[in-house]
Protein backbone atom coordinates (compact mmCIF):
# COMPACT_ATOMS: atom_id res chain seq x y z
CA UNK A 1 0.00 0.00 0.00
CA UNK A 2 1.23 3.46 -0.61
CA UNK A 3 1.39 5.92 2.13
CA UNK A 4 -0.06 9.34 1.68
CA UNK A 5 1.12 11.34 3.80
CA UNK A 6 -1.06 14.23 6.11
CA UNK A 7 0.22 17.95 6.64
CA UNK A 8 2.22 17.13 9.50
CA UNK A 9 3.84 14.35 8.38
CA UNK A 10 5.35 16.13 5.05
CA UNK A 11 6.42 19.07 7.55
CA UNK A 12 8.43 16.32 9.50
CA UNK A 13 9.52 14.94 6.41
CA UNK A 14 11.04 18.14 4.93
CA UNK A 15 13.23 18.68 8.59
CA UNK A 16 14.38 14.91 7.94
CA UNK A 17 14.94 15.53 4.52
CA UNK A 18 17.35 18.84 5.47
CA UNK A 19 18.84 17.15 7.84
CA UNK A 20 19.73 14.56 5.68
CA UNK A 21 20.94 17.12 2.92
CA UNK A 22 23.11 18.93 5.50
CA UNK A 23 24.59 16.01 6.42
CA UNK A 24 25.86 15.14 2.94
CA UNK A 25 27.01 18.53 3.19
CA UNK A 26 29.27 17.93 6.38
CA UNK A 27 30.46 14.82 4.96
CA UNK A 28 31.43 16.02 1.45
CA UNK A 29 33.22 18.46 2.47
CA UNK A 30 35.59 16.22 4.92
CA UNK A 31 36.26 13.72 1.45
CA UNK A 32 40.03 14.27 0.89
CA UNK A 33 43.00 11.48 0.28
CA UNK A 34 43.66 9.85 3.41
CA UNK A 35 40.49 9.81 4.94
CA UNK A 36 39.50 6.70 5.80
CA UNK A 37 35.47 5.85 5.50
CA UNK A 38 34.96 5.48 9.22
CA UNK A 39 36.01 8.71 10.25
CA UNK A 40 33.49 9.95 7.50
CA UNK A 41 30.67 7.51 9.32
CA UNK A 42 31.46 9.04 12.63
CA UNK A 43 31.35 12.90 11.15
CA UNK A 44 27.49 11.97 10.06
CA UNK A 45 26.65 10.50 13.10
CA UNK A 46 27.67 13.40 15.36
CA UNK A 47 25.89 15.96 12.72
CA UNK A 48 23.03 13.72 12.49
CA UNK A 49 22.94 13.45 16.55
CA UNK A 50 23.47 17.42 17.06
CA UNK A 51 20.44 18.15 14.84
CA UNK A 52 18.22 15.87 17.90
CA UNK A 53 17.98 12.88 14.99
CA UNK A 54 19.03 9.78 15.22
CA UNK A 55 20.65 8.15 11.77
CA UNK A 56 18.18 5.96 9.58
CA UNK A 57 20.42 3.35 8.66
CA UNK A 58 22.74 1.91 12.32
CA UNK A 59 20.65 -1.50 12.64
CA UNK A 60 18.20 -1.53 10.25
CA UNK A 61 18.13 -5.46 9.24
CA UNK A 62 22.02 -5.15 11.47
CA UNK A 63 23.45 -2.83 8.86
CA UNK A 64 26.45 -1.53 11.65
CA UNK A 65 27.28 2.36 10.73
CA UNK A 66 25.19 5.64 9.84
CA UNK A 67 26.39 5.99 6.59
CA UNK A 68 26.56 3.91 3.36
CA UNK A 69 30.53 4.75 2.01
CA UNK A 70 30.81 2.99 -1.41
CA UNK A 71 34.50 3.04 -2.94
CA UNK A 72 35.17 3.05 -6.83
CA UNK A 73 33.97 -0.42 -8.13
CA UNK A 74 31.52 -0.74 -4.71
CA UNK A 75 28.34 0.19 -5.95
CA UNK A 76 26.35 0.77 -2.64
CA UNK A 77 26.12 -0.74 0.86
CA UNK A 78 29.83 -0.16 1.24
CA UNK A 79 29.81 -0.61 5.18
CA UNK A 80 32.47 2.26 6.66
CA UNK A 81 35.83 0.51 7.65
CA UNK A 82 39.19 2.71 9.23
CA UNK A 83 41.15 0.38 6.62
CA UNK A 84 39.74 2.07 3.60
CA UNK A 85 41.28 4.98 3.22
CA UNK A 86 40.72 7.40 0.17
CA UNK A 87 43.18 8.22 -2.42
CA UNK A 88 43.51 10.44 -5.34
CA UNK A 89 41.43 9.69 -8.06
CA UNK A 90 38.85 7.31 -6.15
CA UNK A 91 34.94 8.12 -6.27
CA UNK A 92 32.79 7.40 -3.59
CA UNK A 93 29.14 7.36 -3.13
CA UNK A 94 27.95 8.30 0.59
CA UNK A 95 24.32 7.30 1.53
CA UNK A 96 22.93 8.37 4.43
CA UNK A 97 19.26 8.50 5.75
CA UNK A 98 18.11 10.93 9.36
CA UNK A 99 15.76 10.42 11.25
CA UNK A 100 13.63 13.21 12.88
CA UNK A 101 10.49 12.63 14.75
CA UNK A 102 10.51 9.13 13.48
CA UNK A 103 10.49 10.27 9.62
CA UNK A 104 13.28 9.53 7.96
CA UNK A 105 14.83 11.62 5.12
CA UNK A 106 17.13 8.89 2.66
CA UNK A 107 19.70 10.62 0.02
CA UNK A 108 23.27 9.83 -1.57
CA UNK A 109 25.62 11.56 -3.47
CA UNK A 110 29.11 10.44 -5.55
CA UNK A 111 32.02 12.79 -4.58
CA UNK A 112 35.68 12.64 -6.52
CA UNK A 113 38.44 12.79 -4.34
CA UNK A 114 41.03 15.22 -5.76
CA UNK A 115 41.17 14.90 -9.74
CA UNK A 116 39.28 12.24 -11.81
CA UNK A 117 39.64 11.17 -14.98
CA UNK A 118 37.09 12.42 -17.47
CA UNK A 119 34.77 9.20 -18.07
CA UNK A 120 34.44 8.75 -14.63
CA UNK A 121 33.46 12.44 -14.34
CA UNK A 122 31.30 12.00 -17.10
CA UNK A 123 29.71 8.46 -14.42
CA UNK A 124 29.15 11.00 -11.79
CA UNK A 125 27.33 13.51 -13.96
CA UNK A 126 25.03 11.02 -15.89
CA UNK A 127 24.45 9.62 -12.76
CA UNK A 128 22.86 12.61 -11.00
CA UNK A 129 21.57 14.14 -14.35
CA UNK A 130 19.52 10.74 -14.71
CA UNK A 131 17.55 11.57 -11.48
CA UNK A 132 16.59 14.71 -12.65
CA UNK A 133 15.33 13.18 -16.44
CA UNK A 134 13.29 10.34 -13.97
CA UNK A 135 11.01 13.26 -12.35
CA UNK A 136 10.65 15.26 -15.73
CA UNK A 137 6.79 16.02 -15.57
CA UNK A 138 6.69 14.06 -12.45
CA UNK A 139 3.44 15.05 -10.78
CA UNK A 140 0.05 13.85 -9.40
CA UNK A 141 -1.18 10.36 -11.36
CA UNK A 142 1.86 9.45 -12.41
CA UNK A 143 3.28 6.16 -13.27
CA UNK A 144 6.46 4.45 -11.10
CA UNK A 145 7.47 3.62 -14.69
CA UNK A 146 7.55 6.57 -16.11
CA UNK A 147 10.65 7.59 -13.66
CA UNK A 148 11.95 4.11 -14.42
CA UNK A 149 11.72 4.87 -18.17
CA UNK A 150 13.44 7.98 -18.10
CA UNK A 151 16.32 7.07 -16.05
CA UNK A 152 16.92 3.62 -17.87
CA UNK A 153 16.76 5.47 -21.60
CA UNK A 154 19.19 8.59 -20.70
CA UNK A 155 21.77 6.64 -18.49
CA UNK A 156 21.67 3.83 -21.73
CA UNK A 157 21.79 6.56 -24.48
CA UNK A 158 24.89 7.32 -22.73
CA UNK A 159 26.79 4.99 -22.66
CA UNK A 160 26.53 3.59 -19.11
CA UNK A 161 24.43 0.68 -17.46
CA UNK A 162 21.40 0.65 -14.92
CA UNK A 163 21.87 -1.91 -11.51
CA UNK A 164 18.41 -4.01 -11.62
CA UNK A 165 19.31 -5.84 -8.07
CA UNK A 166 18.64 -2.72 -6.26
CA UNK A 167 15.33 -0.22 -6.22
CA UNK A 168 14.38 3.15 -4.93
CA UNK A 169 11.35 3.33 -2.94
CA UNK A 170 8.79 4.63 -0.72
CA UNK A 171 10.22 6.28 2.26
CA UNK A 172 8.63 7.56 5.68
CA UNK A 173 7.86 6.28 8.71
CA UNK A 174 9.89 3.24 8.00
CA UNK A 175 12.93 3.50 5.47
CA UNK A 176 11.85 1.70 2.91
CA UNK A 177 7.96 1.76 2.46
CA UNK A 178 6.35 1.05 -1.26
CA UNK A 179 5.94 0.76 -3.56
CA UNK A 180 9.47 -0.13 -5.23
CA UNK A 181 10.92 2.19 -7.95
CA UNK A 182 12.90 0.87 -10.15
CA UNK A 183 15.61 2.53 -12.48
CA UNK A 184 14.56 0.72 -15.70
CA UNK A 185 11.58 -0.18 -16.98
CA UNK A 186 8.33 0.90 -19.08
CA UNK A 187 6.56 4.02 -19.47
CA UNK A 188 2.99 3.86 -17.95
CA UNK A 189 3.66 0.41 -16.08
CA UNK A 190 3.65 0.01 -12.25
CA UNK A 191 1.45 1.53 -9.81
CA UNK A 192 0.27 5.38 -10.06
CA UNK A 193 2.22 7.50 -7.92
CA UNK A 194 -0.44 10.02 -5.58
CA UNK A 195 -0.32 13.92 -4.57
CA UNK A 196 1.37 13.46 -0.65
CA UNK A 197 2.97 10.39 -1.33
CA UNK A 198 7.09 11.01 -0.99
CA UNK A 199 9.37 8.30 -2.32
CA UNK A 200 13.42 7.93 -2.95
CA UNK A 201 14.36 7.76 -5.73
CA UNK A 202 17.91 6.31 -6.39
CA UNK A 203 19.47 5.38 -9.99
CA UNK A 204 22.74 3.26 -9.55
CA UNK A 205 24.86 3.28 -12.33
CA UNK A 206 27.69 1.21 -13.71
CA UNK A 207 30.42 2.47 -16.48
CA UNK A 208 30.71 -0.86 -17.92
CA UNK A 209 28.00 -3.99 -17.37
CA UNK A 210 24.94 -3.84 -14.90
CA UNK A 211 25.96 -6.89 -13.58
CA UNK A 212 26.59 -6.83 -9.25
CA UNK A 213 28.19 -9.13 -7.17
CA UNK A 214 27.26 -9.29 -3.30
CA UNK A 215 30.24 -9.65 -1.39
CA UNK A 216 30.53 -12.29 1.98
CA UNK A 217 29.40 -9.22 4.39
CA UNK A 218 26.19 -9.71 2.95
CA UNK A 219 26.04 -5.99 1.95
CA UNK A 220 28.73 -4.74 0.16
CA UNK A 221 27.62 -4.86 -3.79
CA UNK A 222 30.29 -4.32 -6.07
CA UNK A 223 30.10 -4.22 -10.27
CA UNK A 224 30.89 -7.50 -11.45
CA UNK A 225 33.86 -6.16 -14.12
CA UNK A 226 35.14 -4.38 -11.27
CA UNK A 227 34.11 -0.69 -13.32
CA UNK A 228 33.21 1.86 -11.07
CA UNK A 229 29.96 2.59 -10.50
CA UNK A 230 28.11 5.82 -9.33
CA UNK A 231 24.77 6.71 -7.18
CA UNK A 232 22.41 9.81 -6.54
CA UNK A 233 19.63 9.96 -4.57
CA UNK A 234 16.76 12.40 -3.21
CA UNK A 235 13.73 11.87 -1.16
CA UNK A 236 10.40 13.61 -3.13
CA UNK A 237 7.46 14.67 -2.38
CA UNK A 238 4.78 13.95 -5.34
CA UNK A 239 2.39 17.33 -5.25
CA UNK A 240 -0.27 18.03 -7.64
CA UNK A 241 1.52 20.07 -10.27
CA UNK A 242 4.75 18.10 -9.71
CA UNK A 243 7.32 17.63 -7.18
CA UNK A 244 9.13 18.78 -4.28
CA UNK A 245 12.68 17.53 -3.40
CA UNK A 246 13.45 16.88 0.01
CA UNK A 247 16.87 16.36 0.18
CA UNK A 248 18.00 19.40 -2.11
N1 LIG B 1 19.48 4.38 0.39
C1 LIG B 1 19.73 3.02 0.75
C2 LIG B 1 18.55 2.19 0.40
O1 LIG B 1 17.49 2.74 0.27
C3 LIG B 1 20.08 2.90 2.16
C4 LIG B 1 19.84 1.60 2.83
S1 LIG B 1 21.23 1.12 3.64
C5 LIG B 1 20.71 0.25 4.94
O2 LIG B 1 18.64 1.00 0.21
F1 LIG B 1 21.70 -0.14 5.55
F2 LIG B 1 20.00 1.01 5.72
F3 LIG B 1 19.94 -0.77 4.53
CO1 LIG C 1 17.13 4.65 -0.49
Amino acid sequence: MIKIKSQEEIELMRIAGRITRDTLKVVGDSIKAGVSTKELDEIAYNYIKSQDATPSFKNYCGYPASICASVNDTIVHGIPNKNIVLKEGDIISIDVGAKYKGYNGDAARTFAVGKIDAKTKKLIKVTEQSFFEGIKDLKSGAFVGDISHRVQTYVEKNGFSVVRELVGHGVGKQLHEDPMVPNYGKAGSGPRLNANCIIAIEPMVNMGEKNVVFMPDGWTCKTKDGLPAAHYENTVLITENGVEILTL
